[in-house]
């Protein structure tokens, strides 16, 4: 029996029945380190909903809002769907070098825009993120995927503190960077921008690689009508509506238009359906030497850079799908949890 089969057994799995159908496939084994997070909160119900994939555990770092409120709002959305069995390790709290600013404008002071959801009923565990990491992929008999849907502190560190394990990753499959426009400055993505060294060092790094930037996530779009199956819903249904109402009003502010990119849930979609969005191989940088370009990912053409194509970058979205994906499974958990 290998890993994947034991963590799904009876007792420890609870996705909803009908979420999804994989048949005999086994699912992946995945870490999401993550700053919830409006959108991060979201993904994570994604992910919980799913049956591709295996939640070995939600590691947490200081992003969206400070490492106490995501370390928090991470334990909060578990409980929320029932699923006391997945750890949460909090990591790094602040950026390698730089001074944390968070974006508390986008998801409000508490990280969540003031959602109604209990306090967390348990504790973080006492291993730090990276040691849980490394602890997960030296246990796991197939290779570990790690879903990276906030600033990649935690996973320099693992590079840094444990090469060796960090060398058994099978993929890392990110949110974050541009080939054009940025969010928090003209031309960078707010992930990498947080701490552009760590970023840089993953990126400099041999470790297998999908980006989904903001040129894809831009497309990821939830829209207020798009929720009415889930506004009569349970738990979940009245989560995700307030999240993205919260969220739907910064975007009027600062985009003219209530309509929510859903970065990180899309992050995870890319995992269960790969054919939803479009990649091409190319060569990524990180600019951190600038205060002006700061977290700017540099996106170039192998045959005009000569640079190695080392990373999968992900461009176009089949959106529909997205979308029916993301509220079918999203049903389908609330149904579950009531
Ligand atoms: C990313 O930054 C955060 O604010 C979101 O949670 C997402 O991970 C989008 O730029
Ligand atoms: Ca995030």
């Amino acid at each position: 029996m290998n890993a994947n089969s034991e963590r799904s057994k009876p007792g420890r799995g609870t996705v909803p029945p009908g979420a999804g159908d994989v048949g005999s496939r086994v699912a992946t084994p995945v870490i999401i380190d993550t700053d919830p997070g409006i959108d991060d909160a979201i993904a994570i119900l994604l992910a919980l909903a799913s049956p591709e994939l295996d939640v070995l555990g939600l590691t947490t770092v200081a992003g969206n809002t400070t490492l106490h409120n995501t370390t928090a709002n991470a334990m909060r959305v578990l409980d929320l769907a029932g699923r006391h069995d997945i750890p949460v390790a909090a990591g790094a709290d602040r950026p390698l070098i730089r001074t944390p600013w968070h974006a508390e404008d986008v998801h409000g002071a508490d990280g969540l825009g003031g959602a109604d959801l209990p306090a967390a009923q348990r504790q973080p565990i006492r291993t730090h993120a990276v040691d849980f990491i490394a602890g997960q992929l030296h246990a796991s008999p197939v290779p570990v995927t790690l879903i990276t849907i906030g600033p990649l502190t935690n996973i320099a560190l693992l590079l840094a503190l444990h090469p060796a394990a960090a060398s058994r990753i099978g993929h890392v499959v990110m949110m974050g960077g541009s080939t054009g426009a940025g969010n928090i400055t003209p031309t960078a993505e707010f992930n990498i921008w947080f701490d552009p060294e760590a970023a840089h060092r993953v990126f400099a790094s041999n470790l297998p690689k999908t980006i989904v930037g903001l040129d894809v996530a831009r497309q990821a779009i939830v829209r207020s009508e798009d929720l009415t199956r889930l506004q009569a819903g349970g738990r979940v249904g009245q989560l995700v509506t307030g999240l993205v109402d919260y969220y739907s009003r910064y975007y009027q502010e600062r985009h003219g238009t209530p309509d929510t990119c859903q970065h990180d849930a899309l992050t995870v979609a890319h995992l269960i359906r790969p054919e939803l969005v479009t990649t091409r191989r190319l060569n990524v940088t990180v600019e951190y030497g600038s205060d002006e370009t700061r977290g700017t990912t540099v996106i170039g053409e192998p045959l005009i850079t000569g640079a190695a194509a080392h990373a999968a970058v992900a461009f176009e979205l089949d959106a529909v799908a997205f979308t029916e994906l993301l509220l079918d499974r999203l049903s389908a958990l609330d149904a579950h949890v009531g």
